[in-house]
């Protein structure tokens, strides 16, 4: 196991009805903003509830923060906490809502131009660039990013997506509450559950290093999507696998699952290109990416996968090659089950686009991706190949 620093600062408030507890949280006087997405949490009646908890505070509202977030929207924002003088933030929503809301507080109290903010990529940004945020809180209504209880955000600006990571910009608190997620509509639900368990196989199918903690937490994440997947698709209000699909989620990107181990975030670098330029959701992209990384990467990542295909699905017959054949496959088909379908051609993606997927890839720098740096952009290409 790789030598490690752990750090979580959030508060987790978890179980049915846990929203009051907002009101114990947020300072009696403080001014609050509660940001939000396109409305769903308006229709639903959680935004009402949300102000009646904070009772005489006073409270402004900022909607319309759109999936995949992007910089000129949440840039409107930050001149509301600026002149408006707010000291608390409420995020009410999915990743994209959580995301925006670190990015305003953090732009807030940047100096600079806030795009800057936007180059530091996986590099956190230190205390001498931003020193101080507005606190804020998070009501999660959609279990897929972790961003609930982590320190990274992924904004969209121009032609990208961009990651931006700073430890100031933890929630100080989350609510996860399985009931507000009952609205969603089933492909989010698909989505978040392969998010999840891609977050957990980025950070377990690499190479081995005897790190048995975190390689069983990684394992009984995947069992448990792998057990509760189709019934949360397929029951909406289903409590208990509602609730087991919510910790998961928050469980697979808290950063507990990756310390002391190699990780390779390629599928999410190949599938935020996907979602730049196509505007697939974030979850698709991964599905489509995954399972053909997978296929060109059989040899580099053998030993992961033959311990995934034994604890995870249980392979026991065949060969080695046919065990890891077999766990890709499985693999596979548990996307499809939910709904979620794994080719590029499936999202109306035509073959010509692949060059342009890998241009944007350079143009971003990502040139050497994977556990050990050598995913070049022709293995790039050749990931999209299969995908299609
Ligand atoms: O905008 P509204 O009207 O609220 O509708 C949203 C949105 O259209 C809807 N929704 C959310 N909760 C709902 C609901 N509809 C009904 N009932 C509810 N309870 O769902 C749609 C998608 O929401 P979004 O927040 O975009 O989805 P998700 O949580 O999957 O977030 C995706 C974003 O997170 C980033 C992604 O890149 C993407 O931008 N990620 C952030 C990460 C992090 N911070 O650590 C890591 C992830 O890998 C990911 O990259
Ligand atoms: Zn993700």
């Amino acid at each position: 196991m790789y030598n490690f620093e752990f750090y979580n600062p959030t508060r987790i408030f978890f179980g049915k009805n846990k929203i009051e507890v907002i009101d114990k949280n947020i300072p009696a006087t403080a001014r609050v903003l509660i940001t939000f997405g396109g409305g769903s949490a308006k229709r639903s009646g959680l935004i009402d509830k949300i102000r009646t908890i904070l009772g005489d505070r006073e409270v402004i509202e900022f909607g319309g923060i759109e999936p995949n977030p992007r910089y000129e929207t949440l840039i409107k924002a930050v001149d509301v906490v600026r002149s408006e003088k707010i000291d608390y933030i409420l995020a009410v929503g999915g990743g994209s809502v959580i995301d925006g809301t670190k990015f305003i507080t953090l732009a807030s109290n940047y100096n600079g131009d806030p795009s800057d903010l936007l180059k530091f990529g996986f590099r956190s940004i230190s205390l001498d660039v931003v020193s101080k945020v507005v606190p804020f809180g998070t009501v999660l209504t959609l279990p897929a990013t972790g961003s609930e209880m982590n320190d990274g955000a992924v904004i969209s600006f121009e032609h990208g997506k961009f990651p931006v990571m700073c430890e100031l910009a933890f929630p100080r608190f989350s609510v996860l509450d399985p009931t507000i997620t009952f609205t969603l509509p089933k492909i989010q639900v698909a989505n978040g559950i392969v998010d999840t368990f891609i977050h957990t196989v980025e950070q377990y199918i690499t190479y081995p290093v005897d790190a048995k903690v975190q390689d069983r937490l990684a394992e009984g994440l995947l069992q448990t999507l792998i057990e509760i997947g189709e019934t949360t698709v397929a029951e909406p209000e289903n409590y208990d696998a509602r609730a087991n699909l919510v910790w998961s989620a928050t469980m697979a990107l808290n950063g507990i699952v990756g310390v002391g181990v190699p990780q390779d975030w390629t599928t999410h670098m190949i599938g935020h290109e996907l979602t730049a330029l196509f505007g697939i959701d974030h979850g698709q992209t991964l599905a489509i990416v995954y399972p053909a990384l997978l296929e060109v990467r059989r040899d580099k990542k053998r030993t992961k996968l033959l311990q995934y295909a034994d604890r995870v699905w249980h392979i026991s017959g065949g060969s080695e090659d046919e065990k890891i054949e077999l766990a890709i496959l499985k693999t596979r088909s548990f996307f499809e089950s939910l709904g979620i379908k794994t080719h590029l051609s499936d999202y109306g993606v035509t073959a010509d686009k692949i060059d342009l997927i890998v241009e944007q890839l350079g143009e971003h720098g990502l040139t050497a991706l994977s556990e050990t740096g050598d995913l070049t952009l022709d293995i790039s290409r050749a990931i999209l190949v299969k995908a299609f």
